[in-house]
């Protein structure tokens, strides 16, 4: 291990004593360096190095890095992140607008709504990019556990927005295969995603696909089968999106990767060879480090310093493409919140939401504990869902509260030190809670990727759990 950058990573953890309604409670704080939140301010590297992906033991590791990494512009990290919680914000709308509908209209009539595939998915949030060899090409997606559909840009193109690399040419690999309207695949996409007009096309046999993101942004093409590779292993038959007419903001790579919990997502698609298991340990994208994505259920390979904790999903049938989690409860600095909320719905957890969303009863519980706990620095203004901002100017380090959620079967989820704060201005004049309310107390909570940084997250689909220990995220 590399030793100085580890102990970099290391915190000191103080403990004070607090009495609180008559009751010894441990107060514990982080000492923060706030540069570790501070972006370089690095130029992508032109013709950058594509992440990379290797096998060991029976699973894949595939390098993720941020999708930032291959930007050739430079990238103004003060827009960028103010932008980015106002996608956020509308990702969440979207996504709550899609519950209720499916929630309310029940199981039985799902099929006659239009649940629009992998609607409330707002691109821009999605950080993270891998590399997945596709016949006998390679294409880097981003990835996204909140919607199930994988599919690339594919030749020839009516529309296609520019990517980094060729896009993908079915007539170059002997291997694909385009779906007819008849096959199975072609029905399960009708029936899980609402794709009802998927065979009324000009081409009759042909099975077509439509994806629209609330953003604006669209694909939609005709559903192939392809081998898909990885590190040396090869999935034949897999089902896959060939995309004829795509645009919006997908930053330069070739597609998007589905790792939701339908059946047509590329989990359930190859739970044949890796057991419908998934992990990733998501790297903070400040300083441009890699953090990884395994395929297949090899606890060795990770390289988690704590030991692994499982709690149950959740089953809920209305809403059986997400990853639901019980949560029972959430520590600010050690002290518990009481709220009578905690374990009644369930909440999700996503890999392209960036900020946790909580009822507004527990939201407003947690900040008033952790304004008891981080008390004495200058506010700032709040920004767009963030409401609690300081102006930390001049401050090299500060002692934060820790936090930690608590899952039904003993499991707590250690947040980062780096999944605490926020920045919204580079020069540190404006650091927020990284935490939200959400704007009904009846909406579903979502546990975002800022929270889930530095920690191994292991999806287990088929035995309906998930898996949590803290990790230092890198892909060597
Ligand atoms: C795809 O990536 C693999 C692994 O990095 C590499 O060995 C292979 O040559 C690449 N194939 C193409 C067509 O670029
Ligand atoms: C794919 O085919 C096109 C023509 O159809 C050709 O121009 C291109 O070089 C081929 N690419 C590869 C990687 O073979
Ligand atoms: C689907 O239709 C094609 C002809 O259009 C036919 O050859 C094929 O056998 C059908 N497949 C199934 C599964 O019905
Ligand atoms: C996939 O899901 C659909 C709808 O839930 C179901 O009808 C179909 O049988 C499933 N297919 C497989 C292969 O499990
Ligand atoms: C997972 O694989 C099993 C066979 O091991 C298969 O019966 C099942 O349909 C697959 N599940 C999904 C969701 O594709
Ligand atoms: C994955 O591994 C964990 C830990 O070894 C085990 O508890 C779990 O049952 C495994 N899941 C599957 C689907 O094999
Ligand atoms: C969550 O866990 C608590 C405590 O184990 C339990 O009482 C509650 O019924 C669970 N909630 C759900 C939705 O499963
Ligand atoms: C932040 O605080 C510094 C010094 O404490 C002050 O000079 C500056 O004007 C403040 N910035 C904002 C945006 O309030």
């Amino acid at each position: 291990m590399n030793l100085p950058f580890f102990s970099f990573f290391l915190f000191l953890v103080s403990f004070h004593f607090i009495i609180a309604n008559g009751v010894c409670q441990f107060e514990q704080k982080k000492i923060f360096k706030l540069q570790m939140l501070q972006r370089k301010h690095q130029f992508g590297p032109k013709g950058c190095i594509l992440p990379e992906s290797r096998k060991e033991k029976g699973a894949i590791i595939l390098e993720m890095k941020d999708r930032g990494y291959c930007s050739e512009r430079k990238i103004n990290w003060n827009r960028k992140l103010q932008k980015q919680l106002i996608l956020d914000n509308l990702r969440v709308r979207l996504m709550q607008n899609r519950i209720r509908t499916k929630v309310s209209h029940g199981l039985g009539q799902s099929s006659e709504i239009q649940i629009p595939l992998a609607s409330g998915i707002n691109l821009e949030t999605l950080n993270y990019i891998v590399t997945l060899g596709l016949g006998n090409q390679n294409m880097t997606v981003i990835i996204d556990t909140g919607s199930d559909l994988t599919w690339v840009q594919c030749d020839p193109c009516l529309s296609c927005y520019n990517q980094q690399g060729p896009v993908f040419n079915p007539s170059n690999s002997s291997s694909y295969k385009s779906l007819l309207c008849n096959s199975s695949a072609c029905q399960n996409l009708q029936l899980t995603t609402g794709n009802t007009e998927a065979c009324e096309s000009s081409n009759p046999s042909s099975c077509n696909y439509a994806v629209n993101y609330g953003d604006g942004s669209y694909t939609d093409g005709e559903l192939g089968v392809e081998h898909i590779n990885f590190g040396g292993i090869s999935v034949s038959n897999f089902v896959f999106g060939c995309g004829r007419n795509n645009k919006g903001l997908f930053g330069g790579v070739s597609g998007l990767m589905g790792l939701g919990r339908s059946n047509l997502s590329l989990i359930s698609q190859t739970n044949t060879t890796f057991g419908g298991v998934f992990s990733y340990c998501l790297p903070t994208t400040e300083n441009g480090a890699s953090g990884s994505l395994v395929i297949g259920n090899e606890s060795s390979v990770f390289k988690n310093l704590t030991p692994i904790a499982y709690t149950s999903m959740v089953s809920n049938p209305q809403l059986s493409n997400f990853y639901i989690l019980n949560l029972t409860g959430i520590d600010v600095g050690g002290v518990a919140l009481e709220d009578t909320s905690f374990g009644n719905g369930g909440v999700l957890i996503d890999s392209g939401t960036v900020i946790t969303r909580l009822a507004p009863s527990v939201y407003n519980a947690l900040k008033t504990e952790f304004l008891k706990q981080f008390s004495g620095y200058p506010f700032a203004p709040g920004l767009s869902i963030l409401d609690t901002c300081f102006n930390l100017t001049g401050i090299e380090e500060v002692s934060i509260p820790t936090l930690s959620m608590h899952f039904e079967d003993n499991v707590d989820l250690n947040v980062d030190a780096t999944g605490i704060l926020y920045m919204v201005k580079d020069d540190t004049s404006q650091v927020c809670l990284a935490l939200a309310s959400l704007s009904d107390e009846n909406d579903m909570a979502i546990i975002g990727n800022y929270q889930q940084r530095n920690q191994r997250v292991i999806y287990d689909a088929k035995q309906s759990k998930i898996g949590f220990a803290v990790e230092e995220c890198s892909f060597i």
